[in-house]
């Protein structure tokens, strides 16, 4: 009696495992049958799925954090609204101005990084307000243009921001 009782238990207990494992979380990537039901194996060699070096991924992970995922920028943090950042190319010293400002020069990205990363700003966030003219950054240029800092951004910005203006093509207002 006493057995039986045990191995039914032992049964219940087995179809309950069973359930639990064919639950929805079957779906999960690296899945492995184990002794004790279907888990999730950490695998070193893991592909990513999303290439962490893409420029939107760029852009995401170094700039979004202060900048904003489409790049609107931010009051409280003083960052400029960046989706007419184009407009400072029509004006002498814009296109240096837009790889030497500090969050850029200062990201830790390799030369290469930022042409990447910047060109996919101007051509995916502030795409209406680059002029059609303008070439694609390359990495030789910004090795060079990071070799020189901006000793006050501030000052550069407003001169360069008051040049577009008289332009016809405001950028968005220092904040
Ligand atoms: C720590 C916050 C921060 C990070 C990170 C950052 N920025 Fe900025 N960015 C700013 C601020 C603040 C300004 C305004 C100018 C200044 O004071 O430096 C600015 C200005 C700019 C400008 C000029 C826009 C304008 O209207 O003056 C560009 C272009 C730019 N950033 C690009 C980038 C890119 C590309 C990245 C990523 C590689 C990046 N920034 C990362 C804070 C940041």
């Amino acid at each position: 009696m006493r057995g039986r009782g045990l191995g039914g238990l032992w049964r219940a207990l087995g179809l309950a495992w069973a359930g639990l494992s064919a639950l929805p979380c079957a779906a999960v990537h690296g899945q492995t049958q184990t002794t004790l039901g279907r888990q999730v194996v950490l695998r070193a060699d893991a592909p990513s799925v999303s290439p962490a070096y893409s420029a939107r991924a760029l852009y995401v992970l170094h700039c979004a954090g202060c900048h904003g995922q489409d790049g609107g920028g931010s009051v409280s943090a003083r960052v400029p609204d960046m989706r007419q950042v184009g407009r400072f190319l029509r004006v002498p010293g814009g296109r240096e101005f837009l790889i030497q400002v500090p969050g850029v020069m200062g990201s830790g990205l390799s030369d290469a990084q930022v042409a990447q990363v910047s060109n996919w700003v101007l051509m995916n966030l502030a795409t209406a307000s680059v002029p059609p003219q303008h070439r694609p950054y390359e990495a030789a240029e910004v090795a060079r243009l990071r070799r020189e800092a901006l000793l006050d951004v501030g000052a550069v910005r407003a001169n360069l921001a008051h040049q577009a203006a008289q332009l016809g093509w405001p950028v968005a207002p220092p904040l």
